[in-house]
């Protein structure tokens, strides 16, 4: 029997081998999102947003109330005051009280400009320097033993009409067309890769396709076909870097992640494999690049991803739309989770009064029906304690135990949001917006995963 040796570059793994453990889902999650850090929504610093040089209006496509119109507006000094921003809204002494609060995961809301070659200058308009300061609050999430999801919050092309959290308050949505889907593609695979071979990246664990997406599906088309490539970018950005992906083998040649990725797409013949994943890949491999020689953000290309498990893929929950949607679950290949946001003050959940929202959530079916359609597990990514009534503070404290004990029938849960503004403007919002400050007015127990009555629901539950 002839024995042809392979060559050197077909066995020998030439990726340096990772010092770095990919960070775990909890068993359960406790978590806060850090919205208004790296996506701004000025509702919630009303008087800091004023001091930036920003405006309030309602609709707020009517003024600059966003990030965009605020870019815009004032180009050659965007990036010095929203550094500013991003040093002070987030800081160590935040990740000191949420350590000290039990606090086990945060939801990190991330705009797709923070990969900036994928920013249209001409037409579109963005603060630069966002990625530094991820890295940044990362390693201080780390340090303190917290995990990260990071969340797609804000789309190219915006996802959902007249939004702050998409960046850009308007009624021109344009995510849902190929263009788009391919720069959220090819984000997918940056922070994918980032996440396994930048050593800040160690506390992610799960990453978010799309924040929110239109609720009527019939207003989403191609979202489905996203949902799938979406996934097989994360599996194939991880193949390439030598995470072991289920039905996926590479070359393992190369001596850099931009060009192992390079590699491994273009030997690639699995179907899920199509031009636009294929183009995702690409793009990523030279975005890599780019970001590992900038100065705020180097990293060592030659590292791999090896004996690390796969990142959670998440999206929100087949639930969150009607008219026909399409089911995540149909995408998944490997850990997936799900993902639905609760917030009975923008109405249509329940009644308004206290009877009706404890009836309605101690008898939530949320997680059932999610699980008989394969969305399982599902954390809910966002809830906070606002009604649409005057709350008592011993409703508050009820209304938190009744929360948490219907989303803990899940995965877990994540507040919205982990602090707001403190000023005159923002009056009574930090209340029931606030986790921290929830902890504080004693409405959220100081252990996460304890309630002040667990017999809260008693009353209730049947009731309707
Ligand atoms: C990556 O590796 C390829 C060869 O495999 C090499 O041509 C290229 O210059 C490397 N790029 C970087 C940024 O190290
Ligand atoms: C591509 O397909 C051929 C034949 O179907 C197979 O032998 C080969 O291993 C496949 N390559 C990859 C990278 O999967
Ligand atoms: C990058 O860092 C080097 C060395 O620290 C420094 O000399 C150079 O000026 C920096 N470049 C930029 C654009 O900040
Ligand atoms: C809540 O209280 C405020 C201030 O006391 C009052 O202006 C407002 O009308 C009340 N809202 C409702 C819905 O009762
Ligand atoms: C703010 O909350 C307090 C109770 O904590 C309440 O007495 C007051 O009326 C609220 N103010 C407004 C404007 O709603
Ligand atoms: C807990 O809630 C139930 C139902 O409202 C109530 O009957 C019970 O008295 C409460 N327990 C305490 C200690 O407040």
């Amino acid at each position: 029997m002839h024995f042809k040796l392979p060559s050197l570059a077909a066995w020998s793994f030439l990726l340096t081998s990772a010092a770095v453990k990919a960070a775990s889902m909890p068993s359960k999650v406790y978590g806060v999102n850090l919205g208004s850090w790296l996506v701004l929504e000025s509702w919630m610093l009303p008087q800091e947003w004023l001091d930036m040089g920003g405006e309030s209006c309602t609709p707020c496509s009517a003024c600059i109330a966003d990030e965009f119109s605020f870019a815009k507006a004032f180009p050659n000094t965007v990036d010095g005051i929203f550094q500013k921003h991003w040093e002070t809204w987030f800081t160590q002494a935040d990740v000191d009280t949420l350590k000290g609060d039990g606090i086990n995961t945060v939801r990190i809301p991330l705009g797709y400009w923070i990969i900036e070659s994928l920013v249209d200058r001409q037409t579109e308009f963005y603060p630069r320097g966002g990625l530094a300061q991820l890295i940044r609050g990362l390693q201080q999430l780390q340090a303190a033993g917290i995990v990260a999801i990071l969340d797609h919050h804000a789309l190219p092309g915006v996802q959902t009409p007249n939004q702050m959290f998409t960046g850009h308050c308007t009624s021109d949505v344009e995510f849902y067309t190929e263009p788009n889907y391919l720069r959220a593609l090819t984000w997918a695979g940056v922070m994918t890769a980032l996440s396994h071979i930048h050593p800040a990246f160690t506390p992610v664990f799960a990453i978010e396709a799309v924040n929110e997406p239109i609720m009527d599906a019939a207003q989403t088309p191609g979202y489905g076909t996203y949902q799938e490539n979406f996934v097989t970018v994360v599996r194939g950005v991880e193949a390439a870097l030598g995470v072991q992906i289920q039905g996926l083998t590479n070359p393992q040649s190369a001596t850099n992640a931009s060009q192992a990725i390079l590699d491994f797409s273009s030997s690639q013949n699995n179907t899920r494999f199509n031009s636009d994943v294929k183009t995702a890949l690409q793009n990523t491999a030279s975005i890599l690049v780019e970001i590992a020689s900038a100065n705020s953000t180097q990293f060592d290309l030659t590292r791999s991803g090896r004996g690390q498990a796969p990142l959670v893929t998440n999206f929100m929950d087949v639930n969150w739309q009607n008219d026909n949607p399409p089911n995540p679950a149909a995408a998944a290949w490997g850990p997936q989770a799900y993902d639905n946001h609760l917030y009975y003050v923008f109405g249509g959940v329940a009644a308004a009064d206290p009877t009706d929202y404890m009836i309605s959530i101690c008898n939530l079916n949320r997680v059932q029906a999610d699980a008989a359609l394969g969305d399982s597990p599902l954390w809910f990514g966002e809830w906070g304690l606002p009604t649409q009534f005057n709350a008592t503070d011993a409703f508050l404290q009820q209304w938190a135990d009744a929360q948490k004990l219907a989303y803990s029938q899940g995965a877990g849960w994540i507040f919205w949001n982990f602090k707001v503004e403190h000023s005159t403007l923002a009056g009574n919002l930090s209340r029931e917006w606030s986790y921290i400050d929830g902890v504080e007015l004693g409405y959220l127990t100081k252990d996460p995963s304890a309630v002040h009555n667990a017999s809260v629901c008693a009353p209730f539950v049947n009731a309707s």
